[in-house]
């Protein structure tokens, strides 16, 4: 079968699962599942990062079907986000993760205005992070000591374009100029020599002058965190789609070519490539955002270098539909065994993003993805 024909058998398994899914958990905004069944951090926790991933979901499958309850949820999502866009604390480096998927997804499928105020709002607090001595944008916010104040971190780079799209779409080069000095910091001090990347980097906040990296939500300090390393090869070739800047697309194939040298004889990612080879934990959310990564290299390379990263992507998918994925109704998620942090009590459970870029990664083969980045 057609690498084509299988991702469309895929979507078609998607949108016949999501049909019963997105109906019966229209008001909430899911991060996990408990025994299967959506949790809601509509009132837990709503600034929480992941908080915009179920309304791309919608906006993903509402492009997709043009059925409206997808847009309806979708909206719905984006609205109760407003109270976080109102609390300062509540908001911090991961605004493109929250308003690309809702507020600018809608914007950019039905012009509304509404939606344009929120996506410049977290555009305009995301930019304001930005530290000049340093060159880069802030992760988290204050942890009660001020100590982490010259703290970034990689996931960054898949925020950067929030300040992409607020330049695109006002002219104003302010937050083109942010976020290629984050991009470029994240190029020099993030990428190690064998290709790999640190999760955190620290800078003197004052000065910023670099003061060491360190071990995050991966192994340790020097480990290899693999949703770190996704999101580098996906962060780095948006910047590249963005700025035309070469180098951004060097660093996103330097890493891709790490991931895939490193991915394990069976196939399913870990949670760190460095972690201890006794050690079988998983997170299918790194091969799926990878293979988002690679399909977008895919697409701006050429001839056989294209085709490696295409059937590198392609792989990874059908490993996780083979042995990751449940496409039945019995439960709400799609995508298993995914991790957030590998010292967390708990792993490999379902994380609302996984089924994010499992989607997304299966409609860019398909040709139905909403281009949300
Ligand atoms: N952005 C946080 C994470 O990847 O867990």
């Amino acid at each position: 079968m057609s690498e084509l024909l299988w991702a469309q058998e895929i979507s078609q398994r998607i949108k016949e699962k999501e049909k019963v899914v997105a109906d019966r958990n229209r008001h909430k905004i899911p991060y996990t599942t408990n025994d299967g069944i959506f949790d809601d951090l509509t009132d837990q926790d709503i600034c929480w990062w992941t908080n915009g991933f179920w309304g791309g979901m919608m906006w993903q499958l509402y492009h997709a079907t043009k059925d409206e309850m997808y847009r309806e949820i979708a909206e719905e999502n984006e609205k109760k986000l407003d109270v976080n866009l109102m609390k300062h604390q509540g908001m911090d480096h991961d605004s493109g993760f929250k308003w690309l998927t809702t507020a600018v997804a809608n914007y950019r499928v039905t012009g509304n205005p509404d939606s344009f105020n929120r996506g410049l709002l977290a555009a305009d607090n995301l930019a304001g992070r930005f530290n000049l001595a340093g060159r880069f944008i802030r992760a988290w916010n204050d942890n009660g000591d001020g100590s982490n104040a010259g703290w970034a971190i990689i996931d960054c780079l898949m925020n950067l374009p929030l300040l992409y799209w607020a330049y695109e779409e006002t002219k104003d080069p302010r937050y083109l100029h942010i976020a290629c000095a984050h991009a470029d910091t994240a190029e020099k001090y993030f990428v190690r020599e064998d290709a790999s990347v640190n999760h955190i980097c620290e800078f003197n906040p004052v000065t910023g002058e670099f003061i060491e990296s360190k071990g995050g939500q991966g192994y340790g300090v020097g480990s290899s965190w693999t949703r770190g390393q996704a999101w580098a090869i996906y962060g780095f070739v948006l910047s590249y789609l963005h700025t035309g800047k070469a180098s951004y697309l060097g660093c996103a194939k330097k890493v891709a070519n790490y991931f895939l040298a490193s991915i394990p004889e069976s196939g399913f990612v870990p949670v760190d490539f460095r972690q201890p080879v006794d050690c079988t934990l998983e997170d299918s959310t790194a091969a799926c955002i990878a293979a988002c990564g690679m399909l977008e290299i895919a697409k701006v390379t050429e001839g056989r270098e294209s085709s490696i990263y295409h059937a590198a992507a392609c792989r990874l998918l059908k490993t996780l539909a083979k042995k990751r994925c449940d496409f039945t109704t019995d439960c709400d998620q799609i995508v298993n065994k995914c991790t957030a942090a590998f010292h967390d009590e708990k792993h490999e459970f379902s994380i609302i993003y996984g089924d994010y870029f499992f989607i997304e990664a299966i409609f860019k083969l398909t040709g139905e993805e909403l281009f949300i980045w």
